[in-house]
């Protein structure tokens, strides 16, 4: 990364960028925001119709971008992941762990499989990644991981319980490696949205809870309003290390 503070975009531009979940909501728009700044994108996610259309939107406006089919659950995927990328880019400067699943149900009827899904995407998933991308940028001797956590990794809620226990964890965690990264050069950034307009919420299984999120009409944001965090996050010089962002639309005061 560039230290010529003349250009806004000059930190971003030589990097190479994995983000994680880059198929639909924040991730996509976080991909499109680091791309326009100049960096390249390596976009991993399930959905590779998905991501082969934003790739080919990125191209199109003169940016990089790779797909790279990724179940975040799967250790295989995630090697596969890291390896592709330095194989064809040679280095990692920024991972964005964003793929996330919200399967919000009270505990009495909460199904086993929707919490250990929550687990191994919002938590194991992102351990896993960082746990391979790491030594990468230790080899560099510098690096970026951004954490998408949310509010809930700040503020338990009722049906959340799950859901709360994985951003409470991605919180944890990437506080507890930032003390062991920051004296390397690998900065970490935990960002905390509140609510935001995307396909996030259409997979909550329990009708109750669905019904009660329906009534609640608070305001939400863009998913380019959080990618605008995360731009600013990771486009500063290399002495400055920006560790949380918690973002709410105006208007929400809780959860
Ligand atoms: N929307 C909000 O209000 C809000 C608030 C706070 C925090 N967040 C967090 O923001 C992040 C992004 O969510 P979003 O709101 O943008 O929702 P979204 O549109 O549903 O995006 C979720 C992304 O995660 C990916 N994903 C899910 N399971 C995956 C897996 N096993 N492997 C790889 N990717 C997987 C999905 O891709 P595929 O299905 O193609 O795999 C999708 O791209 C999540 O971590 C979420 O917890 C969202």
């Amino acid at each position: 990364m560039s230290e010529n503070p003349s250009s806004d975009s000059e930190y971003l531009s030589d990097s190479v960028a994995i983000v994680t979940g880059a198929s639909s909501g924040i991730g996509e728009a976080t991909a499109e925001a680091l791309a326009t700044e100049g960096a390249t994108v390596v976009l991993a996610a399930r959905r590779v119709t998905e991501l082969e259309a934003l790739a080919d939107r990125i191209t199109t406006e003169g940016g990089d971008a790779l797909v790279v089919e990724t179940d975040v659950t799967a250790e295989d995927d995630i090697d596969a992941l890291v390896e592709t990328t330095t194989d064809v880019y040679g280095r990692i400067d920024i991972l964005v762990n964003n793929a996330g699943v919200m399967l919000l149900e009270p505990l009495e009827r909460a199904d086993r499989s929707n919490l250990r899904q929550m687990v191994e995407v919002n938590l194991m998933g992102l351990m896993n990644l960082t746990h391979a991308v790491v030594p990468i940028m230790q080899q560099q001797e510098g690096g970026h991981v951004v954490n998408v956590s949310s509010i809930a990794g700040r503020q338990t809620m009722p049906s959340g319980s799950g859901y709360n226990a994985t951003k409470f964890g991605v919180n944890a965690f990437t506080d507890a490696i930032r003390q062991e990264l920051s004296p390397q050069n690998i900065r970490t950034t935990i960002i905390e949205p509140g609510a935001v307009d995307t396909e996030l919420g259409t997979h909550i299984p329990d009708e109750q809870v669905l019904e009660q999120l329906a009534e609640r009409e608070i305001p939400t944001l863009a998913s380019e309003d959080i990618a605008r965090g995360i731009v600013y996050a990771t486009n500063q010089p290399e002495h400055v290390d920006v560790n949380e962002i918690m973002i709410r639309p105006t208007g929400q005061t809780r959860n």
